[in-house]
């Protein structure tokens, strides 16, 4: 070999190890969808500009931005957190880039190319529609991913015997994997989480692991499908108050919602948040914490509200009068409303009991307050989840059209946390004792078992008189009854389902 071959491998080794350590930790994905905007994010391992460039698909519409990147300290690592066999990547503190694309045109397709420390990354994304027309999104949630669940198959709890110790037959990154690969054979235009997307918040190798998942080497499908969430509980995990607002920093990094002008503190701003699309109003709540004053009226009885950012939701909150102005903008609109949060009202699983009751201390029982407000406002779907399982339940109420005018209106509440953690089911209690209530309408009980292997609600309608809503393609029904209500003009009918589960953490 002589000197100038010597160089030039040198040379090409010295490249590869360069570009290697400056891979995309996160590759790009898209966000904020709007009619005439889309933001691009993505994270890279080391310093360095960037660049985005963006092509209209059958039109001339294109454009290009330099992005400079900002250190993101807040996906840095504890040191106690740093020894994970299925992790893959480096512990460094990562880089990440953000171009908010403006000018686009409505309902269009976009090709978009980055390049960024030697590595190039090409997709296409399709701006929000200006007008009606039909189209498909995605909802579920209770991903709750963390490496250590790779290959590990933990304890399916069966509520008809305390006492088994079958296993789940999949673990929960095989789980994940396979209802990303179905969304993608689903095409939807938008996937909407309701919580409890990592198993800790605070934890930045779960991070790694869900982006792993939706904009890495597993599947990149938010390369091209904008993600909207709500947060759960566990993204303000482990609940001590530092702890708890880590987590959040970096749910709210990663993402980028519409800020909701609510007069509420900066951190806020996109904790609740809307999205119009086409016909439909999207409403992102956070019900984390209710009112430390009465168990009846918290959903999470380790948050406080002197410590925690998280806004409160009863009637003279913020959260409450921000919601109560879009609903009746989205009905002066003609739009169907659609609610996303991560704490259901009614479930047949653990976080259906009250707080206290059986050691329940993170009961979604007490955003039943919402109901009356959104049959009033003729709320099309309520969709949640905490409860790892699928559920359905429809209400009756009625509307209160803007000219004073009434008209009868049923809610559809889904439970659809069946993202990829371990799905549990219904609770088995031996009585049902209601000790106290503070719910509108009535509660839902336990039912009998099934199974069930899709996981998402979806609608395609240009009107709201022709909404078609999609339960999951497969799956037994458990049972479907009707309750009475305590307010007579409701009344409840639930179906329940538990899926083909993964694994099993809490919830
Ligand atoms: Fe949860
Ligand atoms: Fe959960």
């Amino acid at each position: 070999m002589n000197h100038k071959t010597a160089s030039l491998i040198t040379v090409v080794l010295l490249t590869a190890l360069s570009a290697s350590a400056n891979a995309f930790r996160v590759t790009p994905y898209v966000q904020r969808p709007a009619t005439n905007a889309m933001t691009i994010m993505w994270l890279m391992q080391e310093d360095g500009q960037g660049t985005v460039a963006w092509q209209e698909i059958g039109g001339t519409g294109r454009g290009s931005a330099t992005t400079t990147p900002r250190l993101a300290t807040e996906f840095s690592y504890l040191p106690s957190q740093t020894n994970y066999p299925n992790h893959f990547l480096p512990f460094t503190i990562p880089y990440q880039h953000r171009h908010r694309i403006t000018g686009l045109k409505p309902d269009t397709r976009y090709r978009y190319t980055v390049t960024c420390g030697g590595r190039t990354y090409s997709n296409q994304f399709r701006t929000a529609p200006a007008v009606a027309r039909p189209f498909r999104f995605i909802c579920f949630s209770d991903s709750e991913t963390q490496p250590e669940s790779t290959g590990y198959k933990v304890t399916w709890e069966d509520p008809q015997d305390n006492n088994s110790s079958r296993k789940y037959f999949i673990d929960q990154t095989t789980g994940y994997a396979s209802n990303t690969a179905v969304i993608v054979r689903r095409s939807p235009e938008l996937l909407l989480f309701a919580g409890d997307l990592a198993e800790m918040g605070s934890k930045q190798v779960d991070w790694d692991e869900f982006w792993r998942h939706n904009a890495g080497p597993i599947n990149d499908l938010a390369g091209s499908i904008p993600f909207l969430a709500s947060p759960g509980n566990h993204e303000y995990h482990d609940y001590f108050t530092e702890a708890g607002e880590m987590g959040m920093r970096k749910y709210l990094s990663y993402f980028e919602f519409e800020p909701n002008g609510a007069p509420v503190p900066e951190d806020q701003q996109e904790r609740f948040h809307r999205l119009d699309y086409g016909k439909a109003t999207f409403l992102f709540l956070d019900l984390n914490n209710g009112l430390d004053s009465d168990p009846a009226k918290d959903t999470n009885l380790y948050l406080h509200e002197a410590t925690c950012r998280a806004p409160l939701f009863h009637e003279t909150s913020e959260q409450y009068k921000w919601l109560e102005a879009q609903l009746a903008d989205a009905q002066r609109r003609g739009n169907f409303i659609f609610i996303i949060s991560h704490q259901c009202p009614y479930s047949v699983g653990y976080h259906g009991r009250f707080n206290n009751e059986n050691g329940e201390a993170l009961s979604g029982t007490a955003t039943r307050m919402l109901t009356p407000l959104l049959l009033r406002y003729g709320v099309t779907a309520w969709l949640a989840g905490h409860d790892e399982l699928y559920e359905h339940s429809l209400l009756h109420g009625e509307e209160i059209r803007p000219d004073g005018s009434t008209n009868a209106a049923s809610l559809h509440v889904y439970d659809v946390g069946m993202a990829g953690d371990g799905l549990r089911g219904q609770v088995r209690l031996p009585t049902r004792t209601r000790t106290r209530s503070s719910a509108p309408t009535s509660t839902p009980r336990k039912s009998g078992r099934t199974a069930c292997s899709s996981m998402a609600a979806s609608t395609t309608a240009t009107s709201r008189s022709t909404l078609r809503l999609t339960p999951p393609a497969t799956g037994r029904r458990a049972s479907r009854r009707s309750m009475s209500s305590s307010q007579p003009t409701r009344r409840v009918s639930h179906t329940a389902s538990t899926a083909a589960p993964m694994t099993t953490r809490s919830s």
